[in-house]
């Protein structure tokens, strides 16, 4: 079992910002420390953006862990365990839930959760990692400038309550790292494969500026997205940021 610490918190720039001064301060040494809040003013999404997320309608939280065992090149099991956790839950309530590589979650074409994961590094080994999760759960009205959210309110026409659905992702992710530390993730890849984002289907991708269509066939030993191109039925891989879903 791995010890954990929940730190809450009624308002914050960023929780990833806030998990960082704690690591430098290495204030606390459970194994994993969740820091939540109500309220985020800087919320950070990848690639710079902003995540926004309403007050206390949605969870808005970073997990740090000291993986110290997991190299670097395995580093994308991480974002296999934390996707494979929450989706998993979501799954209790929702059909349709899948990941998106490399993890967002998705119900059907819609965004239910971001996650930002920043890791330190030390040697070859990842020594910690911020993971940083929004999952929209009571919010109903979004900026035009969303691209396509939705939550569990949206969704299920319903509202929830914030405490329990974070206990139920800080419990699921907490199982699921603790089979990452102990050797037991060896059907990880497949489980995500399963619920991996348009998977096989015939789509459209923008690499750099060329478009393309391809199909999505998985992902390679260091988590980088397998397409086929449908006309030269090239087999291309490319890393985080390299490519673009078009829809
Ligand atoms: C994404 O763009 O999909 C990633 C979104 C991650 C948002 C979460 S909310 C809690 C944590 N703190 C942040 O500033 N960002 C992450």
């Amino acid at each position: 079992m791995l010890s954990k610490y929940i730190i809450k918190l009624e308002s914050v720039s960023s929780t990833n910002d806030y998990a960082r001064e704690i690591l430098k301060n290495e204030a606390y040494k459970s194994d994993i420390v969740y820091v939540t809040t109500n309220e985020q003013t800087k919320g950070r999404g990848q690639v710079g953006n902003i995540w926004e997320s309403n007050k206390g309608e949605n969870i808005t939280c970073s997990i740090i862990i000291r993986p110290n065992m997991i190299e670097i090149a395995d580093q994308f099991n991480i974002s296999i365990a934390v996707s494979l956790a929450i989706a998993s839950v979501l799954e209790e309530y929702l059909p349709g839930v899948s990941i998106k590589w490399p993890n967002d979650i998705y119900v059907r074409n819609n965004k239910i959760c971001g996650i930002l994961i920043e890791n330190s590094l030390i040697g070859s080994c990842i020594e910690s990692s911020i993971i940083g999760i929004g999952l929209n759960v009571n919010q109903t009205k979004f900026s035009a400038s969303i691209p396509n959210p939705t939550s569990l309110a949206i969704e299920l026409k319903n509202y929830f309550n914030i405490d329990d659905i974070f206990t139920l992702i800080s419990n699921k992710i907490a199982l699921y790292m603790s089979r990452l530390y102990n050797a037991e993730s060896a059907g990880f890849k497949n489980e995500y494969l399963k619920k991996l984002y348009l998977k096989g289907e015939k789509s459209n991708f923008k690499a750099g500026s060329i478009f393309f269509e391809g199909i999505i066939e998985g992902i390679n030993e260091y988590g980088m997205i397998e397409i086929r191109e449908c006309i030269s039925r090239t087999l291309m891989q490319f890393g985080f940021k390299e490519v673009e879903y078009i829809h």
